[in-house]
């Protein structure tokens, strides 16, 4: 039976990519995400390579819903191999003390703790079918923070974190994983957060980025592939797509 890979944010962007890819390589996909609309789409478009495919439409940061993606997955395909646990959100740019409290919990519910329970139901259905591999889309914000990004950064210094410790904790279980670190990624991820763009955090945000080449999101979907492909010897490890920044 051909592989089942399990997907988040799956609707757009980087999930988009991934699952088109797959789709053309015969694994059966569970898309999640919680734009409907768009998830939809990005179903029928992988159906149309002839990949068996579903869409759950969930909230990440919403335990029950988790629970629901990860039953209906189980339920439909019986296993999980992979999971790309990739859904993630901006919020607008600011100084860490201008972000209101409930700004901090939008984002760390979604990129932190969403990121989490996809991984502790996700691993529970990994156990009983012999191992998997997961890919953790984390961030060159995993490594250095732009400017005006501190809690998105902080968020994605947690994943990284997870990511290690997985690597080390569930070695002699094959569970294995692997995070994947765009830079500058081509969507429209950013199209929140530039709501408070002016010339001047534009300014801030190049001088900490730095020079770097932009890559598309079909581009990192390769990397994602390879992650899941080398699980075993990258277990533990990020996989930099820096585009030449240099971060030290
Ligand atoms: N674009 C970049 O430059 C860049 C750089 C580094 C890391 N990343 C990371 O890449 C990942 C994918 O983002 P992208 O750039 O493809 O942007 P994107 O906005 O196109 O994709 C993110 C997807 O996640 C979904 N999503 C967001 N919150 C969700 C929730 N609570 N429940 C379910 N689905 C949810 C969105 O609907 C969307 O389909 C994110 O984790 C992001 O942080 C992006």
């Amino acid at each position: 039976m051909n592989q089942v890979v399990l997907i988040t944010g799956a609707a757009t962007g980087l999930g988009r990519a991934t699952a088109l890819k797959l789709a053309e390589q015969s694994y059966r996909l569970a898309l999640v995400d919680f734009n409907e609309e768009a998830g939809l789409q990005t179903t029928e478009e992988v159906k149309n390579k002839g990949a068996e495919a579903i869409f759950i439409k969930a909230d990440v940061s919403n335990e029950d819903d988790v629970k629901l993606y990860v039953k209906r997955t189980e339920e439909t395909f019986g296993r999980i191999d992979y999971f790309h646990n990739n859904a993630g959100i901006m919020i607008p740019f600011r100084m860490i003390h201008e972000y209101s409290a409930d700004e901090y919990d939008r984002l760390m519910n979604i990129n932190v703790k969403g990121a989490f329970l996809g991984i502790k139901y996700v691993i529970e259905v990994m156990l009983k079918n012999g191992g998997g591999t997961i890919i953790n889309t984390v961030s060159s914000n995993s490594y250095k923070p732009t400017a005006y990004n501190g809690i998105y950064s902080a968020s994605k210094h947690a994943l990284a974190g997870m990511t290690k410790s997985i690597g080390q904790d569930y070695q002699d279980v094959n569970v294995y994983a692997v995070g994947v670190a765009p830079n500058t990624m081509q969507t429209n991820i950013a199209a929140n957060a530039s709501t408070t763009f002016t010339p001047e955090i534009g300014a801030k945000i190049g001088a900490t980025t730095g020079p770097n080449i932009a890559a598309t999101a079909e581009e990192i979907a390769d990397a994602v592939i390879f992650a899941m492909n080398n699980g075993k010897v990258l277990t533990g490890s990020i996989i930099n797509c820096a585009g030449g920044q240099i971060y030290n």
